[in-house]
Formats: structure tokens, C-alpha cells, sequence
């Protein structure tokens, strides 16, 4: 496995974390090798010094075995050079060819994982092709193998996403590019898929005649995390809604796929992307964005976006968004879909809620239809993982004004992942690391896919530039967003989760 940008955050705060994982549960062969390629002049020892330091302050490791790291260091190695010269490669060349020089000749897959700034992506995979260091294989079954591991952003927007592709798709197959979106790796992400169709329960109930609507949340806590950088350039439409946010609404969405094959789920995930009604409706975008201001996060004084470090301070950048999706297809027509995303809410709660209609006969009395909450189904990405079903039961022995002798309170049947199995969560880059290295696409989006999530999100992207004088709302850090996302939910009982 080569590593671009090894010496980044990464790298240091995901990657080796996720490698270390794998090594500890012996899912890597005897002979792995890691040769992390970055600027820095370092060397092999002093590099495997700084990841054991990266890895003492790593929020996902809670402990680390001296015999595992022992193994993996032995493996592990380091080439300086700046990737985006042509004079580096001949250096990581001559490592490769060293390190491999252990192994049998169709031994010697190599797993290239791009890491490192969109800025520098397209002049790196350049090299790493001129330089015969990555080549094109024609199949799947062809041995040794080369692949190439893409981190997001794809593109910035639809256009550069689909010469994105095309400089890819020149030098490689399909088969060889695994472009990484890490919310697929997560236990729960993957659990929607197992949840919808191992049971039988529930998928009967899964559409228009039965479901009100879904809201898709995605609220995080943290601010940008001293990405202001990046962050002015991406805003949180390219950096929660086109990936983690798409990807989620396509899992719930989705009709049964044929077979559990990659190209089977994804066919169906890009259905429902292309069912998805275009988001500028009338003239305008059925989106609310915001930006936030000081407030307070548990407990704590926050500053404002704009006050944030490398961020303008009259910056336009949206760090929250709400948005109404219409799927037209027979299953979802008239269901609407909310998802909603921001920075420095509240608290941090990524979920799926799935809310059921109200029973169409008034037997308790209209009022007490009225105040009863609906069913809701709710799947919890994080933290606490896990589902909830809500419903209604008789509250003993209480007296109702309008019907007396009955009154009716929600309660919620609760399964979550740390109860049933432990608290033993694998972090989402070590799915993915395996997955790329056995070979199974499933958890990665295909070419299709990315460029249809950007075809759904370009239009608003593209009318907010167009209209730099549209009201750009506000909310306090701390706060569940703007008062102004209330506007987009339509039924008298809907109300953000
Ligand atoms: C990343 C975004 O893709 O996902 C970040 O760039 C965001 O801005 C992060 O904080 C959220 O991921 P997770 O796994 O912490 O929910």
C-alpha cells in the first residue's frame, strides 16, 4: 500500500489508526508493506516515530499492542519526495521495487491511496501513470493487481467531477478506482441495507402508503476544525450533502438490488438519484443554507464561522443547509425527504427517521389523534448506534378529557449496537482499507453514481452564484439552525426531528 500525503492529517488521524486495526485482528497478509510517500525529509525509523505519536492521540485507538505495532513497523516505510514533481518517482520506484523484492511476482499488488489536496490530484496521477509505477489492469482476475484509492471531494461540481472521471477512467478501469465516501464504511450505514432486507417486517411498510416522510439529519458539533481553507471553498453542500448526505438517502430509498453484488446495490442507488426532482424548482432552489455565529457548544464560548481562522470575515459560506427532496418513482411519490446538515449544532446526531402516517380512523377521538405522535422509525448513524421504533400505548390507568379513561403516550422500543455487541466500534476506514484491498467495491461510488449526486447539486450551487445577493440566514452556534429551515417542512405535524 502506498500512501500520498503520508504524512498528512489524514493519514496520521484515520489511515494508520484503520492499518493498525487490521493488523491487530490479522487481517493483513504476511507480506504487507505500507510506503508512505510525502514531502518532509524523514526516514523509515523517524516516520514510524511520528505515527506512533499520531497514533498515542488518536480519538479511535484505545489501546495499542506493542507486538502488533512491532509487526506493522516492520512493514512500514517511507519515501520523501514531492509527488507532484516527475523527479520523485524514480526515488519511490527504486522503494517499491526493494520492498517487493520478497514477494512472488503475482504477489505484488499495489493499492495507491491518493491523499492528499484536489489541487495536486491531477498532476500527481500523471506521474504515478508516466512513471509505470500504477498500471492499467483489464480485468478484475488479473493478478498482480493495481488500485487506486480516491478520497472526496470528487470534483467541486459537476463538470470538474466528469474530468475527474475522465482522467481516471483514461488510465484506469472502473474495476481499478475505489473513490472513498468513509459514511459507507460505518457499521450503521451498512446496517440500513441489512435492516430494510433481511427482515420482512418492515419493507411491506417501506413507501407512500404508509410513510409521512423521512428526515435526514447529519448535525454535527464540531465546528470546521481548522480547515477554513478548504471549508470557504467548499461549503457544506460539497462537503456533507454531495457524499455522506446522497448516500444516505439512497440507502433508505432504494428498491431490493437483484443480488448483494456491488454493481446490483449501486445500479439501484443511481435509480434513485435519477428519480430525485431537480432542486430549483420555479426559480429557485428548495434549499435553505446558513451560516453560524458566537455562541455556545457544551458548555463553551464559540467564535462565529467568520471569525474562524483563515476564513473571511465576510464570508458567504454556508455551514448548515436544508433541503426538501421529491423521489418520483412509485414507491416514494408524495413522500417528501428532508435532510439537514450543519456545523456547531446543537450536539453531534447523524440519524434516519422514518416517520409512519397517522391511522386513518379516529377512534380515540380527533384530538387525541391530534396529540398523538406518529410512529417514527429511527435509524442512529451516531453516536449511540443503533434503531428506535416509537409507538403509541395506553398510559395507565389515566383519565383523557375528551375520552375518558384513556389517554395515549409514545414510547420507544430501543435496540443499540454497544448493548448487543460491546463497545468495540471498527472505525469506518478499516471496512473500506480491507475492502479495497479484497476487492469489493460495494461501499464505493462508481463514476455514474458521483456525477449524478453532483447533477442533483450543481443547479443550487450554481443559482446561489448566480444570485450572490440572495438572504443568507443565521443561527447561534449551539443552535438546531435556523429558524428559516421550519419554512421547507410542509403538514401541519411535521417538525424537525
Ligand atoms: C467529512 C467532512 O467528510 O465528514 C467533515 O469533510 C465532517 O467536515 C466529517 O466533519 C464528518 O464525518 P464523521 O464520521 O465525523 O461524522
Amino acid at each position: 500500500m502506498v500512501i500520498f500525503g503520508g504524512a498528512g492529517d489524514l493519514t496520521r488521524r484515520k489511515l494508520i489508526p484503520a492499518i493498525y486495526y487490521l493488523a491487530e485482528q490479522k487481517l493483513l497478509p504476511d507480506n504487507f508493506a505500507l510506503l508512505a510517500v510525502a514531502r518532509d525529509k524523514n526516514t523509515d525509523e523517524g516516520y514510524r516515530g511520528l505515527m506512533r505519536e499520531a497514533m498515542d492521540k488518536s480519538d479511535e485507538i484505545h489501546r495499542v499492542d506493542d507486538c502488533v505495532w512491532q509487526w506493522l513497523c516492520e512493514r512500514t516505510f517511507y519515501a520523501s519526495g514531492d509527488f507532484t514533481r516527475n523527479d520523485a518517482y524514480a526515488a519511490i520506484t527504486q522503494r517499491l521495487d526493494e520492498i517487493e523484492s520478497h514477494s512472488a511476482k503475482e504477489d505484488r499488488n499495489r493499492l495507491f491511496y491518493l491523499a492528499i489536496p484536489p489541487s495536486v490530484f491531477e498532476t500527481t496521477l500523471k506521474h504515478l501513470c508516466e512513471s509505470k509505477l500504477a498500471r492499467r489492469t483489464h480485468g478484475y482476475e488479473e493478478r498482480p493487481w493495481t488500485r487506486v484509492v480516491i478520497e472526496k471531494p470528487f470534483g467541486r461540481d459537476l463538470q470538474s467531477a466528469r474530468n475527474l472521471n475522465r482522467l481516471v477512467l483514461d488510465e484506469f478501469g472502473e474495476h481499478q478506482i475505489y473513490r472513498i465516501d468513509h459514511y459507507l464504511g460505518k457499521e450503521s450505514v451498512q446496517n440500513i441495507l441489512v435492516f430494510r432486507f433481511a427482515n420482512s417486517i418492515f419493507e411491506p411498510l417501506w413507501n407512500r402508503n404508509y410513510i409521512s416522510h423521512v428526515q435526514i439529519t447529519a448535525a454535527e458539533s464540531v465546528g470546521i476544525e481548522g480547515r477554513g481553507k478548504y471549508y470557504e471553498e467548499a461549503g457544506v453542500l460539497r462537503d456533507m450533502f454531495q457524499n455522506h448526505l446522497l448516500q444516505l438517502l439512497t440507502l433508505a430509498a432504494m428498491e431490493p438490488p437483484s443480488s448483494f453484488t456491488a454493481d446490483a446495490v449501486r445500479d439501484e442507488k443511481v435509480k434513485v438519484l435519477h428519480s430525485v426532482r431537480p432542486l430549483v424548482q420555479d426559480g429557485k432552489p428548495a434549499v435553505v443554507r446558513a451560516q453560524y455565529t458566537d455562541g455556545t457548544v457544551d458548555g463553551k464560548s464559540v467564535p462565529g464561522y467568520s471569525k474562524e481562522p483563515d476564513v473571511s470575515p465576510t464570508s458567504r459560506t454556508p455551514t448548515y443547509a436544508a433541503m426538501r427532496i421529491s423521489i418520483d418513482n412509485w414507491r416514494w411519490t408524495g413522500v417528501p425527504f428532508y435532510l439537514r446538515s450543519g456545523k456547531r449544532m446543537e450536539r453531534r446526531v447523524s440519524q434516519i427517521s422514518v416517520q409512519f402516517k397517522s391511522p386513518p380512523f379516529l377512534l380515540f377521538g380527533q384530538k387525541a389523534v391530534e396529540e398523538m405522535a406518529p410512529s417514527l422509525l429511527t435509524m442512529r448513524v451516531q453516536p449511540d448506534e443503533g434503531i428506535s421504533l416509537r409507538f403509541q400505548v395506553k398510559t395507565p390507568g389515566a383519565m383523557h378529557e375528551l375520552t375518558p379513561g384513556l389517554e395515549i403516550t409514545p414510547v420507544d422500543m430501543d435496540f443499540t449496537y454497544a448493548e448487543a455487541f460491546g463497545n468495540e466500534a471498527h472505525p469506518a476506514y478499516e471496512t473500506l482499507l480491507l475492502d479495497c484491498m479484497i476487492g469489493d467495491p460495494t461501499l464505493f461510488t462508481r463514476s455514474d453514481e458521483v456525477e449524478m449526486a453532483w447533477e442533483i447539486i450543481d443547479p443550487v450551487l450554481d443559482y446561489w452564484d448566480k444570485h450572490p445577493d440572495t438572504e443568507l440566514p443565521t443561527y447561534p452556534a449551539g443552535s438546531w439552525g435556523p429558524k428559516e429551515a421550519d419554512e421547507l417542512l410542509d403538514g401541519e405535524h411535521t417538525r424537525w426531528q
